[in-house]
């Protein structure tokens, strides 16, 4: 192994440029040069891939977004697309890959990997819906902005008393939305892989008011049902003004935490280990605090299930 090459796919994550470095650095101590591809798998279509040197990472580590940028790319989806990328890598003499990036990303990187190219896979998401590590890059960042936000708005809805419903992201994991409920005190959560009752909602937050509460606080993951549509059942039942807050991508971006940039200078490390290692079509992850490398099949199967004492915890708490 001479040369790797490493890009950020999908949708981006507080901390990939932390784990760029981190495969950078770690590759050039171990003499293998480093190639960045630019936006995705589009750049390895497209052939837009540079050599990425010590000083090309400085100063990125605590920087938000990504410097190699990313998209979700529909031609990579094609047979043409993945033998086009196959071309390339073979062309720039590309020995392994680093993918940094999500479930669809891994998926990717799977084809690749059937293509006969060696690659590892590092998980970056906010969403925290990659079952087999406890952890993804960009998750803990995501969390604190969300707790940072709803702090605030709890401030207004005080003031005023009023019911707020504060849509998280998550398409098809509730599970930044529970942390949230937990972490910030929400009268309840709304996640996709629970059903939700308004009326049980709106009878919670009906009895709080009586005993002198005055804010009532829904965290709703963006996979579990429109805020709006659910702002005006909600509304009618209560017979006051339920307001409305999409927090969208602010959640993706900004400076990575402490934890996330531990976690992806780790995972950095680690995934150009497992091609040194001769490793291929893996996934580096945590368990448990563990370091663990899971084939890329069983990656991207299935989801988290949702915390059950987390969640009672949160049902509890949120009395
Ligand atoms: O997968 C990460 C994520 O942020 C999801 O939580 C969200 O549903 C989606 O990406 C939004 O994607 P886009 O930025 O393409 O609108």
């Amino acid at each position: 192994m001479k040369r790797i090459g490493v890009l950020t796919s999908g949708g981006d994550s507080p901390g990939m440029n932390a784990a760029i470095r981190s495969v950078v650095r770690n590759s050039i101590y171990n003499d293998l040069e480093v190639y960045g591809i630019e936006k995705a798998y589009v750049g390895l279509i497209d052939n837009n891939m540079y050599e990425l040197k010590l000083k090309d990472v400085g100063g990125i580590l605590q920087r938000g977004g990504t410097i190699l940028q990313t998209s979700r790319c529909e031609e990579f989806l094609t047979e043409e697309g993945q033998n086009k990328a196959v071309e390339n890598i073979k062309k720039n003499k590309i020995d392994g890959l680093i993918v940094i990036g999500g479930n669809g990303s891994l998926r990717g990187a799977l084809d690749l990997h059937k293509k006969g190219i060696k690659i590892i896979g590092i998980p970056g998401t906010i969403d925290n819906d990659l079952s087999q590590t406890d952890m993804s890059i960009g998750v803990d960042t995501a969390l604190n902005t969300i707790v940072d936000a709803v702090d605030k708005i709890k401030d207004t809805a005080t003031s005023h008393e009023r019911a707020f419903i504060i849509e998280v992201m998550g398409r098809d994991s509730g599970y930044l939305a529970l942390m949230a409920s937990i972490a910030t005190g929400a009268e309840d959560v709304f996640i996709p892989e629970k059903e939700l009752n308004i009326d049980d909602t709106a009878k919670k937050i009906r009895e709080g008011h009586k005993r002198g509460k005055k804010h009532g606080i829904i965290i709703l993951a963006e996979g579990a049902g429109n805020a709006y549509t659910i702002g005006r059942k909600l509304k009618n039942i209560l017979g006051y003004e339920v307001r409305i807050t999409i927090l969208g991508h602010i959640q993706r971006g900004g400076s990575p935490s402490a934890f996330d940039r531990i976690l992806a200078s780790k995972m950095g490390a680690n995934a150009v280990k497992a091609l040194l290692d001769k490793k291929s079509g893996k996934m580096v992850g945590t368990k448990s605090g563990k370091n663990v490398l899971i084939d890329f099949e069983e990656a991207i199967k299935g989801r988290h299930e949702v915390r059950e004492n987390l969640y009672n915890l949160s049902k509890i708490l949120s009395i």
